[in-house]
């Protein structure tokens, strides 16, 4: 397929995923996903702490969206994404807890800015703009952020979306028809992005209780 149709078919689609109403979300309590979210920053509010066998670089979380951080969570709890201590820890909440601890890590999501990708953009990028935006700033809060978060850590999730390890109808599409290389490329791309995702600081004002 030519990239000209690829990106055709990928706006077809977006357009398709967009339109599809999602599941009810309930509306979460910013303090009480402070709370929550106490045992969450043992990890995710290290910065560059790693995950062990494997090694790869915990996400970077503030900057996501809460319907992003709650499509996550929902995803570990449920087993479509494969991750033993993840699963440990979203099997513990409750839908109220998931919608508490998404409005809390999610209290500031990037604004997209609609911009294109840059000229050093590896030419796959084009595939990716039309959720994750030119930028990695997704262009609708159902999409993840990649902008600014670790390389390694988007490398590894394109691979599990290719093994099929992390289930999800959409991404799986996408990368399928992506080499090795391709994804090295994009995840160094995206990591570059700046405004970009940052590690959740444990007390700044910008995750204090509001
Ligand atoms: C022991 C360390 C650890 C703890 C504690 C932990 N996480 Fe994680 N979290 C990880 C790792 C590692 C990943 C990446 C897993 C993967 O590869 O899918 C992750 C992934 C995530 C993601 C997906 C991020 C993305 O970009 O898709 C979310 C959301 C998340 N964690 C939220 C939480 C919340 C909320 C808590 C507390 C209830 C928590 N985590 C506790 C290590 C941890
Ligand atoms: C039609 C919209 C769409 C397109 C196009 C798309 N994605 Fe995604 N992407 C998503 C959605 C939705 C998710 C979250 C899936 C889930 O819940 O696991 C996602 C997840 C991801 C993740 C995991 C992020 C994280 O924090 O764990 C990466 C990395 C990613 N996409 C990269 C890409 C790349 C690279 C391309 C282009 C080759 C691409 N995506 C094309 C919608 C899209």
């Amino acid at each position: 397929m030519s990239l000209a149709s690829r990106f055709a078919a990928v706006v077809a689609l977006s357009a398709i995923v967009s339109g599809t109403a999602g599941p009810a979300r309930a509306d979460g309590n910013v303090a009480r996903g402070k709370d929550l979210a106490y045992t969450c920053l043992g990890c995710h509010g290290v910065k560059d702490y790693k995950n062990v066998y494997p090694t790869y670089s915990v996400p970077k979380l503030a900057g996501q969206s809460p319907a992003y951080i709650t499509a996550a969570l929902l995803g570990y709890r449920s087993g479509d994404r494969s991750h033993g201590t993840m699963h440990a820890h979203a099997a513990s909440l409750s839908d109220q807890d998931i919608a508490d601890v998404a409005a809390y890590l999610g209290a500031e999501p990037l604004k997209a800015s609609g911009k294109p990708p840059a000229a050093s953009a590896p030419e796959a990028v084009q595939v990716c703009v039309a959720c994750h935006g030119g930028d990695g700033v997704a262009v609708l809060p159902d999409y993840p952020s990649l902008a600014g978060q670790h390389a390694d850590y988007l490398a590894r999730a394109l691979e599990e979306y290719k093994k099929g390890a992390r289930k999800n109808p959409i991404m799986a599409g996408f990368v399928a028809t992506l080499s090795e290389a391709d994804i090295e490329a994009l995840a160094d791309y995206f990591s570059r992005q700046s405004p970009g995702l940052e590690t959740v600081a444990r007390r700044t004002s910008r995750f204090s209780a509001r």
